[in-house]
């Protein structure tokens, strides 16, 4: 090979170069009426090899199905749809097409004049980490604001966080986190969007004053920085980490929703064993470094959280534990507190979400974060942070929005608008507890 195409290659490699192609991808929903058909669903879901991924997952009847499918794969998927009697339509011919259209927007953008503030577009994992270094020394008066380091990814990039309070002894805290699904962008833009509003509202707002008179907030805009990296490098719809345990597979990344210790690896479904799958919950509890960096930098100051966080997309949910059927035992005030945050959301624009628990919502899970950092000191489940309310918001669009994962960047400030009203809703209601 000649030298200049050996630096090429190299280039490519290293870089990551080559992306994954969606090309002739189609979206196919299915609105299911009988019980058979969901079960029908669910078991092509369980059935990795067909690489069906759903957009909105079997939940039970009335509730659309929307999965892509694999061109290889088409023929055959639909003809056992067809078999089956079940009727689908599609909703997207080609979701590569949806993909370059971003692809192409993103290109053009200048992220030296197109600030993160400016909430016009998504960003890179290092000009969010920037940016709130930025923040840091510049928004917050000298003194309210510090960053935080929670650890070290798979792939060694140092992942941190913005502690936002005014200094003071005691204070009790708010964690929120972004973007532990890598497709999932929404999450960290409106993880920006809160330390925006915290930071620079404080002498003009007497409430966001008062907030950050009275609590820490912990803001941790992306928890899989490797993941989220490789999204707009590579494969768009990457959902997992970047770790590697399985060569002999060729299968990459652990679902790091599933990699807590809350009832992580338990036979109650909601995770997968297998490590070609979207669900892998690792092949340890906790095997994630981007997961145990969170339990470790959280744990020592488990007592001061009022509340959590944790942010996913997408579904319009304000979810609330157990990821099982286990009846949690302030369901009362988390169905309180999220009704009173679901209200105020939809005063800002208009837009429904629906709280509830998870498991009866969406689908059960095992090892999320959210559950862990809900479950008591020695919790049969695993021992966990003690959180009284935590949540895990699923952001816009709604479950039938062929968007997806690719929201479009005009909704970044409506989205983080109503979720700051909602977060504010959140501390306001459980105040009013006691
Ligand atoms: N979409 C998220 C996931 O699949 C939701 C999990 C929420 N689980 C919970 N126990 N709150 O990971
Ligand atoms: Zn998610």
């Amino acid at each position: 090979m000649d030298g200049l195409l050996v630096i090429l290659s190299l280039f490519l490699a290293v870089t990551g170069a080559t992306r994954v192609s969606y090309e002739g991808y189609r979206v196919l929903e299915v609105f299911p009426t009988e019980d058979a058909t969901v079960h029908f669903l669910h078991d092509l879901y369980e059935e990795e090899y067909l690489n069906i991924d759903f957009w909105s997952e079997p939940r039970g009847v009335f509730s659309p199905i929307i999965f892509h499918v694999n061109p290889i794969r088409y023929d055959w998927v639909t003809a056992q749809l067809d078999a089956e009697g079940i009727k689908y339509t599609i909703i997207v011919e080609n979701l590569q097409s949806m993909i370059d259209a971003e692809t192409e927007r993103l290109s053009s953008r200048d992220p030296t004049t197109q600030a993160i503030e400016d909430f016009a577009d998504y960003h890179r994992f290092d000009e969010m980490m920037s940016w709130i270094t930025n923040i840091t020394t510049s928004r917050c008066g000298g003194n309210r604001c510090s960053l935080f380091n929670v650890g070290t990814s798979f792939e060694g990039r140092s992942i941190r966080g913005i502690k936002i309070g005014t200094p003071g002894t005691d204070k009790r805290a708010v964690w929120v986190d972004c973007g532990i699904h890598a497709r999932e962008w929404i999450a960290p833009a409106t993880c920006t969007y809160f330390i925006w509003r915290l930071s620079q509202d404080y002498d003009s707002d007497a409430e966001t004053r008062r907030l950050v008179d009275t609590y820490d907030w912990y803001i941790q805009p992306v928890v899989n920085p490797d993941g989220y990296e490789y999204t707009w490098d590579v494969d768009r719809l990457w959902r997992k980490t970047r770790s590697n345990y399985n060569d002999i597979l060729g299968c990459i990344g652990t679902d790091g929703n599933r990699n807590y210790d809350s009832f992580w690896g338990s036979d109650l479904g909601g995770a997968s064993n297998d490590p070609c799958s979207n669900t892998y919950h690792g092949p340890s509890v906790f095997s994630e470094p981007e997961c145990a960096a969170q339990r470790d930098f959280m744990t020592p100051l488990r007592d001061s959280f009022i509340a959590l966080w944790t942010m996913h997309s997408r579904g319009q949910w304000m979810l609330h534990p157990w990821g099982n059927y286990d009846i949690p035992e302030n369901e009362a005030e988390l169905d309180q507190v999220g009704q009173a945050i679901v209200d105020a959301i939809f005063e800002v624009h208009g837009v429904t979400y629906i709280h509830g628990q998870s498991a009866v919502l969406l689908y059960p899970t095992q090892g999320s974060s959210n559950d862990w950092a809900y479950a008591p000191r020695g919790h049969e489940g695993g021992d966990g942070l003690g959180i009284e309310y935590a949540y895990t918001p699923e952001l816009r669009p709604d479950p039938n929005g062929e968007d997806a994962w690719l929201l479009p960047p005009e909704q970044i400030r409506p989205v983080g608008e109503e979720c700051w009203a909602g977060l504010k809703a959140m501390v306001r209601e459980i105040e009013s507890i006691g």
